[in-house]
């Protein structure tokens, strides 16, 4: 423990400038008033055991490991420092700081009360972490190795609790619970379904939702990221990875307009799980189920594999350059014979793909038809808690980058050229059969099948070239199909419904013999040309996108990027025996 100052030094006096200290274990730190110990602890880096408390919920001090000697500057005694509330410990998480307070979490006092609630804790926990989901990202296990007692002095046998179903997506094992009554908070805080309360008392007392309602609200599988322990368990990911084998990607919500910061968690190329990353601006600590389980499309059986081209009227798997040599040729054909080449940028791919399709639609016709794909939506927007505007947004737009390829193609091809979904299948000729187009760049994308039969119509007796991820009845009315990346396998950024601009990295390789359709686009203008391409690479796109056209020079200066420094790195380390 650290040496104890005799007095305290309140910093405000002294200058208008300076913001009041306080001094955790030794680390002096600045705050701002109305912070917590605990608070400004977890901001500095500064370790303090913690289970009920959390940034997005209210503050209970129920699970008492957080509890610290704290010392205080007594104006009414020359400042001089004096333990607080008679030297009781406190709750960091709980107690306010104020200038020149001194707080040792290290202290014998506080050491003892850490090792006594560990004690307590693990009472009635079973130890069947061999077999947890938690294992290896659980604080009941860290904190027990730095903070507990190492032996256990409990002689009676465990209560034993029931495992339940508590909705479609998860799973309590209740004697594992703590009994922080995060989860419980979460339905009525953030949520505001209030599916989850504590019943019974004393060693009795279980989490469990209400009779006959089950936890099934949009944003569930929250609970189970708040869960300390294993006691809430996704049911997606049970038993279905240990977690040290995952690797975390940096992301950002891919299927709908949120925006939403994600982790994308996965192991020898196969995605396992998505958990939210903290963004206060965005989605705060939260990810609705719908982004949470919506990217099963990336490894679904109907990914398209290899390029395809049509000969003799059948579709047959082919190499790149054939491929390529067939989409050249239908594309400037039909430009030859004077009509139009239409290129439909999907709302699901990034403003750096948009920027390179657009662009070589552009050189290849002049007077090509830029459009934007169907944005599909869903409902209406919502809010949790309900009702509250600065809560938590889930958003009824389910594509990512609208704002963003419409930003782009706007650059390309003037305010207002591009068309709309709706738009486009008129120039399509849809309801009237008259079209000058005669060839379509059509991208896809989309996390299911998303033709419609006024698009299958429209492209009658125009040369398609599809790029795409699904197989669908698209696929029939190409002439050429090229696979795409979805966004876990390939680098960009998008615009959310916020106009945020945020990049993501690749998380996984591509599926077999696909490419991102940035990467395609630079294939298609380099053949043309009898070159070949460079390799696509986001960062660049984004600085010749912005060296290219003034209005685009945000993608310079207004790109968030991931901040890596919170990635999961693995505790283990390798040591020579
Ligand atoms: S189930 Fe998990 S989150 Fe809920 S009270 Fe128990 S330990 Fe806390
Ligand atoms: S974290 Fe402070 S009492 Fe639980």
């Amino acid at each position: 423990m650290a040496s104890t100052p005799t007095t305290g030094s309140p910093s405000s006096g002294k200058s208008p400038a300076a913001r009041p200290k306080i001094t955790i274990n030794g680390v002096v730190r600045e705050f701002t008033p109305g912070e917590m110990i605990l608070q400004v602890a977890n901001a500095g880096g500064v370790d303090i055991p913690q289970y009920c408390y959390h940034d997005g919920l209210s503050i209970v001090a129920s699970c008492r490991i957080c509890l610290a000697e704290v010392w205080a500057p007594n104006p009414r005694n020359n400042n001089a420092l004096e333990p607080l509330m008679g030297g009781k410990l406190m709750p960091t998480c709980q107690t306010a700081c104020t200038d020149g307070m001194v707080v040792y979490t290290d202290s014998p006092k506080s050491v003892a009360n850490q090792k006594a609630v560990m004690e307590y804790l693990l009472i009635n926990h079973p130890l069947d972490c061999p077999v947890c989901d938690q294992a290896g990202e659980c604080t009941l296990q860290d904190f027990s190795y730095e903070y507990g007692r190492g032996v256990s002095r409990f002689e009676e046998q465990k209560v034993k609790q029931p495992k339940k179903d508590l909705g479609t997506h998860v799973y309590l094992y209740s004697d594992r619970c703590i009994m922080c009554t995060r989860c419980v908070r979460f339905t009525r805080e953030v949520s505001g379904t209030s599916e989850l309360l504590v019943a019974g008392r004393g060693n009795k007392e279980e989490i469990d939702v209400f009779p006959g309602i089950a936890l099934d609200n949009e944003l569930s599988a929250n609970v189970v990221d708040l869960c300390p322990v294993g006691a809430l368990l996704d049911k997606d990911f049970l038993f279905a990875q240990r977690v040290w084998f995952l690797k975390s990607t940096p992301s950002i919500d891919g299927i709908t307009a949120s925006g939403d910061n994600i982790f994308i968690e996965h192991n020898e190329g196969r995605v396992y799980r998505i958990k939210p990353r903290t963004n206060a601006a965005v989605n705060k600590w939260w990810i609705t189920d719908e982004v949470r389980y919506g990217w099963k499309h990336v490894q679904s059986e109907a990914r398209l594999r290899s390029p395809m081209r049509r000969m003799h009227g059948v579709l047959a798997e082919s190499d790149y350059s054939r491929a390529y040599d067939d989409a050249i040729a239908g594309i400037d054909g039909a430009v030859r014979n004077g009509k139009r080449l239409a290129v439909v940028v999907s709302p699901m791919l990034s403003c750096e793909e948009a920027y390179l399709l657009g662009t070589l639609a552009r050189a290849i016709d002049p007077k090509a038809v830029l459009a934007i794909g169907p944005v599909p939506v869903k409902g209406e927007d919502k809010t949790f808690p309900p009702g509250d505007a600065n809560g938590f947004r889930m958003y009824a737009e389910k594509a990512p980058n609208a704002r963003g390829v419409r930003r782009v193609l706007e650059a390309i091809g003037g305010s207002g050229s591009v068309q709309s979904y709706e738009q486009l299948l008129k120039t399509l000729g849809h309801g009237t059969g008259a079209s000058d187009v005669g060839a379509v760049l059509l991208t896809g994308n989309y996390p299911s099948a998303w033709a419609t039969d006024e698009l299958m119509g429209a492209l009658g007796g125009k040369f398609v070239t599809l790029i795409d991820t699904l197989g669908s009845s698209l696929v029939d009315a190409a002439g050429v199909v090229l696979p795409g990346a979805t966004w876990m396998e390939k680098a960009g950024s998008f615009e959310n419904a916020r106009n945020m601009i945020q990049h993501f990295e690749q998380a996984i390789p591509v599926v077999e013999m696909a490419k991102s359709e940035g990467q395609i686009a630079m294939d298609l203008a380099a053949h043309r040309e009898g070159k070949r391409a460079a390799a696509y690479n986001a960062a660049e796109t984004r600085r010749a996108m912005a060296a290219a056209h003034a209005t685009l020079s945000v993608f310079i200066t207004d790109v968030s990027m991931p901040m890596t420094g919170s990635l999961a790195e693995a505790d283990m380390q390798v040591v020579e025996l």
